[in-house]
């Protein structure tokens, strides 16, 4: 990819795209593929009214290639960006970062998605004898949708503080996402895009559940396939899920009914941004402000049964279908992390600023804690009772979930692997949900890869990747010194 452009195609409803010329074409909102140890070499422009950032979420960057929002690309502005690929091979994406504008930008349908391949990848589908059509990556987002058309980003106060949730999905930026597949197996790369809502994905043959297999999450695939029924995925996460379609007609993705557990106070603090005070909203619409009433959107609240996408299974019988191999990749367990230094954070709620790490507010010029390059930390975070599920992002490393304490709900369910662990926390994560009340241990290796780039000084960050937590304070940079 030579040239990224950011645009706003629709000043009314605000809705942008990203353009790629790739191969010698331009390619509206495109997929990018690359090969583990590839360089990524291209021009970023952003023609949007608002700065931005292009965030390569998951993948291992130095600050000046991570676009994390600390220098972000002014209106008009361009910017070059020119890095390794160095991470296993899995869904990754992009995603503006600009701090204070992030929920709007990415709901406005800023998501792009980033499929690394290596052996191990191409070893599985090969194994499955997957159909090309049958491997599929998704951005599944939820969006508002009013008398047939996508209402602007336009939160009021309490959606700010807690989250702007959709009534629709969409895959992939389309509405009622149908996708046709030859009978075997089906492989998904699945990205939850949504600016808030947590989903509880499961797949159902008319009103039978149908099982699959998770293969992979966050940062790939995990060293051993497992055989779910349903599985979390909140904003940021990514899983990898195979399911044999041969024998069904179709199979309808869901988002199941589930408690959100949402815990925290109806009050409602008003974030006050300084981006927001000198750029207008990609649509004419109030973000953040005005009357909590609003007549025409009924909304599902978090945690309502949702339509995802389907997949519509062709009668033609595949020659063969493979076998989903029992060994995917020499992923092991976490391993030893007992003796490394513990960090510890919690995130709470405040009643005056809303939802926060260690009751401080983000400011883009602190440094909450500085690490020691190539040190193995662990990060032991806990969530008030008093909250909702907080999808925890950090930037430039994946990580090892070593285990979870104070688990209730729908969660607890689900926690069928050793020291109270979901099965994807078997995987490598870069976004973590915490429940109320939960603690979980993480245990993160900040091994920075000898590249001219990772010289000096790097700041990274940590956040709430419900983009309205996000964006409401809930984020603390750190550095690598
Ligand atoms: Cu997906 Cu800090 O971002
Ligand atoms: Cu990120
Ligand atoms: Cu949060």
């Amino acid at each position: 990819m030579r040239r990224l452009v950011i645009e706003r195609i629709d000043p009314v409803l605000g809705r942008c795209r990203y353009v790629a010329d790739v191969d010698d074409r331009r390619v509206a909102q495109p997929t990018l593929v690359a090969r583990r140890g590839e360089r990524f070499d291209g021009v970023i422009e952003n023609a949007l009214p608002q700065p931005t950032t292009v965030h390569f979420h998951g993948l291992t960057l130095a600050e000046s290639q991570d676009g994390a929002g600390f220098d972000p690309i002014a209106p008009g502005g361009r910017r070059r960006v020119r890095f390794e690929v160095r991470n296993r091979s899995g869904l990754y994406w992009f995603h503006p970062h600009p701090h204070g504008l992030t929920g709007e930008q990415v709901y406005a349908g800023l998501a792009g998605l980033l499929v690394l391949v290596d052996e191990d990848d191409a070893t599985l589908d090969a194994a499955l004898a997957l159909a090309p059509r049958n491997r599929l990556a998704l951005a599944l987002a939820d969006v508002r949708v009013a008398q047939g058309l996508l209402r602007p980003y336009a939160p009021r106060p309490a959606e700010c503080v807690h989250g702007w949730l959709g009534n629709r999905a969409m895959a992939n930026g389309a509405l009622d996402p149908l996708y046709r597949v030859a009978p075997g197996w089906v492989r998904l790369q699945l990205l939850n895009a949504c600016n808030a809502r947590g989903l509880l994905l499961a797949f159902r043959e008319g009103d039978t559940q149908v099982p699959f297999h998770l293969v992979g999450t966050d940062g790939g695939l995990l060293g051993a396939p497992r055989e779910l029924e349903r599985v979390f995925l909140h904003p940021a996460e990514r899983v990898d899920v195979v399911i044999n379609a041969s024998g069904r007609a179709r199979l309808d993705a869901v988002s199941l009914e589930f408690d959100p557990r949402q815990r925290a106070g109806t009050a409602v603090p008003q974030p006050s941004h300084h981006a927001r005070k000198r750029y207008a909203p990609l649509a004419n619409e109030a973000v953040c402000e005005g009357p909590e009433a609003r007549q025409a959107d009924v909304v599902p609240p978090d945690g309502a049964e949702l339509p995802l996408f389907s997949l519509q299974v062709e009668e033609r019988r595949s020659a063969k279908a493979g076998g989903l191999p029992q060994r995917l990749s020499v992923l092991a367990d976490a391993g030893e992390w007992s003796g490394q230094p513990v960090r510890r954070m919690r995130l709470d709620f405040s009643e005056q600023q809303g939802f926060l790490i260690d009751h401080t507010p983000y400011r883009a010029d602190e440094i909450a804690f500085s690490v020691a390059r190539d040190a193995r930390e662990v990060w032991e975070i806990k969530n008030s009772p008093i909250s909702t599920a907080h999808p925890m992002h950090l930037h430039g490393f994946g990580f090892r979930v070593l285990r979870r304490q104070g688990t209730f709900g729908p969660a607890r369910a689900l926690a069928t692997e050793s020291a109270g662990r979901l099965a994807t926390d078997l995987g490598v994560k870069d976004t973590v949900t915490l429940w109320p009340n939960e603690t979980v241990w993480l245990g993160v290796d900040f091994a920075m890869p000898e590249d001219p780039a990772f010289r000096g000084r790097q700041r990274y960050m940590f956040h709430c990747h419900n983009l309205e937590h996000e964006d409401g304070m809930m984020m603390r940079n750190f550095a690598v010194l």
